[in-house]
């Protein structure tokens, strides 16, 4: 047994609450025991049977439960610091596409790079996210776009989660674009995708989650529930990028087909919205990516408001969203998406582990929830938020272990 005293405000965000109810405890305690929390509540009432454990000191900080970045793209090769350039000189995300960069150009850089080059670039990423209070990281392949290169991606998220701390849970973006080689037979790509790497992936259960791109430039929606109920029916869990750039129905196919959660969404519909809450569908706003395109952010108090649940979360990749830092997505989402920092909160722990699956076991500081959790140097969350800085977290507790967090 092991206990954490001395919390000025421990929020054990407990998983059915409404949105903005954090369940704040003052002069609090959390006690676990191997990776499991056994007790987190005020130190007064601690039991007896708990006082005798090896103690350390949160020295009156505050402690969330650990971070959940529900949406990245971390394994790629390359960077695209050009693009950035020229779009801040006018060109739009979709022009540098249509060129052959933007997407195509990370697939040829990811199919380039060894194994160990990606390997060694997405663990660095995720020291770095360890540090910053995060423990669990959902994480796309997408950049391969061949047998190949995808399952390189796949199998990488599996070396990283046997030689580092923080979980990963891997999803296959096949779907991410029809590669080049494909353009003019985009029918054999989605056979590829249906009849083979599909069924592979699953059997070899190299990911949780399958996740489609539907846009323009990208996949309709009937080539998307095509792809989405293919990996249904191998026991894929499903998700969708929605409604990103354009408003293309992706978020009420999300709906119609049970999907655990549907990404970007500024463009979707009233009607979508609608539905997506009737499904109990995530919606995973990505304000970062807004950010870096200058594009809408989500609209959260319509999407609260209709009864979904908003996490928030990075997307972390070299196009759109180039940062893993998810205290600047929290600080967004509060700032332009109006959410309160209690809502942020639940958006990077219980709803962002419901976007993963994992709402039963990940997200709150709750007796039998894994003992993750993060020490964040603030009195309140409303000041974490608020005063952005490098890194607001002094150390992070992934399934009863501290990382070795250096400031
Ligand atoms: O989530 N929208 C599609 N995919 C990524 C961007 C990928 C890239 O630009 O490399 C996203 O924003
Ligand atoms: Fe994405």
């Amino acid at each position: 047994m092991k206990l954490l005293t001395n919390i000025s405000t421990l929020y054990r965000v407990p998983p059915d609450a409404a949105h903005d109810e954090v369940d704040a405890v003052s002069d609090a305690t959390v006690a676990w025991e191997d990776d499991t929390i056994r007790y987190a509540g005020p130190t007064a009432e601690l039991p007896a049977e708990f006082s005798q454990a090896e103690t350390f000191d949160a020295d009156g900080r505050c402690v969330v439960p650990g971070l959940i970045d529900c949406h990245t793209h971390l394994c790629f090769g390359g960077w695209r610091g050009d693009e950035f350039a020229a779009r801040l000189e006018g060109k739009t995300y979709q022009e540098i596409q249509a060129a052959g960069g933007g997407i195509n150009s990370t697939v040829r850089a990811t199919r380039q790079a060894d194994r160990e080059a990606l390997r060694l670039k997405a663990s660095e990423a995720l020291a770095d996210m360890a540090r910053l209070g995060v423990t669990t990281v959902e994480a796309k392949s997408g950049y391969g776009l061949d047998r190949d290169n995808e399952i390189k991606q796949l199998e990488v998220y599996l070396q990283l989660q046997s030689e580092q701390p923080l979980e990963i849970v891997p999803t296959f973006l096949g779907a991410h674009l029809v590669p080049t080689e494909y353009r003019d037979r985009r029918d054999d790509y989605l056979q590829l995708l249906c009849d083979k790497l599909i069924p592979e992936i699953a059997e070899r259960k190299l990911a949780r989650f399958c996740d489609v791109f539907i846009e323009s430039n990208a996949f309709t929606l009937a080539e998307g529930r095509r792809i989405l109920e293919t990996a249904r029916d191998h026991g894929l869990g499903l998700k969708i990028h929605a409604d990103q750039l354009s408003s293309g129905g992706g978020a009420g196919l999300a709906a119609d087909l049970g999907a655990v959660s549907a990404e970007h969404l500024e463009y979707a519909s009233d009607e979508d919205i609608r539905a997506m809450a009737r499904a109990g569908t995530v919606a995973v706003s990505l304000p970062i990516a807004s950010l870096y395109l200058r594009e809408p952010y989500l609209p959260a108090r319509q999407w609260i408001e209709a009864g979904v649940r908003v996490a928030v979360a990075t997307d972390f990749n070299p196009g759109s969203a180039p940062s893993y830092h998810l205290h600047l997505a929290m600080t967004l989402a509060a700032v332009h998406q109006r959410m309160s920092p209690a809502e942020v909160l639940r958006g990077v722990t219980t709803h962002a582990a419901r976007a993963i699956g994992l709402e039963t076991s990940h997200g709150s500081l709750m007796p039998g929830y894994r003992a993750d959790l993060a020490i964040i140097d603030a009195p309140d969350i409303n000041h974490w938020l608020y005063h952005f800085r490098p890194n607001a977290c002094l150390r992070t507790l992934k399934s009863g272990r501290w990382l070795q967090v250096l400031r």
